[in-house]
């Protein structure tokens, strides 16, 4: 199992990816030197939908001010910083990318969230907590990257408070058919992990969780990168470079994978699916 991590860690390490991220957000206007967390929204959330697909997420969870969250998977930390901000949580990230975690911790600080924000590399599937920390957690985008879902299940409840609430924001397979690479979580296909909402459900409740709500997300993604697509069709129209977007984190063959995600998407193959768990 750990044997894949190393090789997605890679995939995901881009070189210079935060100066690349501030270099792009200054060329906009924005000024560096007082960054605020909504500044970074387009280019810090990784996965379908953005700061609206976040939001829509935690709405669900009903989170107390001073909540302790953990955000399993976290990123370059945009997901983590808006639930601090919108929030009041006090949110622990982790990811396996190490380049990601020292990105997500230095933009915390440039932003002033240091205080309610803190990153740790390590796997979701081995997480270095303690029994029953923290009070809630999100997986957003994840799951594709992870071959043991009951694993990932079993941890997050072992970590989770009883009656902790666990929401899930990950690309799932609705039917059968093939996925073209390279994709946004994956080179090919020894490192994509996608499974059904069935899987997902059936882990979830071996390790002690109820489901209590669940939501696919297809026409809501689709929508998301034709609006992409239709204002990068009108920066190129009026000669105008396109403005910053999740493509900045995927690297070089980004166009690449964002189209083959959308055809798997428009193909019904491939959508993200909310779900929302309750231990116990
Ligand atoms: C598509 S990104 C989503 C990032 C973030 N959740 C967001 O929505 O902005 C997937 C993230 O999962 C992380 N990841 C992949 N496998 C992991 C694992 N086994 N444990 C922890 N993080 C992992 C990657 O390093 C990457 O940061």
């Amino acid at each position: 199992m750990a044997t894949v991590e190393p090789g997605i860690a890679r995939h995901y390490d881009i070189s210079g990816l935060e100066q690349r991220i501030l270099a792009a957000l200054a060329d906009t206007g924005v000024e560096i030197a007082h960054l605020r967390a909504g500044d970074l929204e387009a280019v810090d959330e990784f996965h379908i939908g953005g700061v609206a697909a976040t939001k829509a997420l935690i709405d669900q969870m009903r989170l107390k001010p001073g909540a302790e969250l953990l955000d399993i998977g976290s990123g370059v930390g945009g997901p983590a910083r808006f639930v601090a901000n919108s929030a009041g949580a006090d949110v622990t990230g982790i990811d396996l990318t190490q380049s990601y975690v020292d990105i997500a911790t230095s933009l915390s600080k440039r932003t002033g969230l240091a205080g309610k924000t803190r990153f740790v590399q390590g796997s979701a599937l081995d997480m270095p907590f303690k029994d029953a920390s923290f009070d809630a957690a999100v997986i957003l985008h994840v799951g594709m990257n992870l071959p043991d879902k009951a694993k990932l299940m079993s941890e997050t409840a072992r970590v989770l408070k009883p009656g902790g609430v666990f929401a899930v924001y990950d690309v799932m397979r609705l039917k059968a058919g093939a996925l073209t690479y390279p994709l946004p979580w994956a080179t090919d296909e020894t490192m994509s992990f996608v499974a059904t909402p069935d899987d997902y459900r059936s882990a979830a409740t071996n390790a002690g969780f109820s489901v209590t709500a669940e939501r696919p997300r297809g026409a809501f993604a689709i929508e998301f990168f034709a609006t992409i697509r239709a204002r990068m069709a009108a920066a190129q129209a009026e000669g105008r470079k396109p403005p910053p977007g999740v493509g900045l984190v995927m690297g070089e063959n980004a166009r690449t994978k964002i189209a083959n995600l959308t055809a798997a998407l428009e193909g019904g193959i491939l959508a993200p699916v909310e779900l929302i768990l309750r231990l116990g």
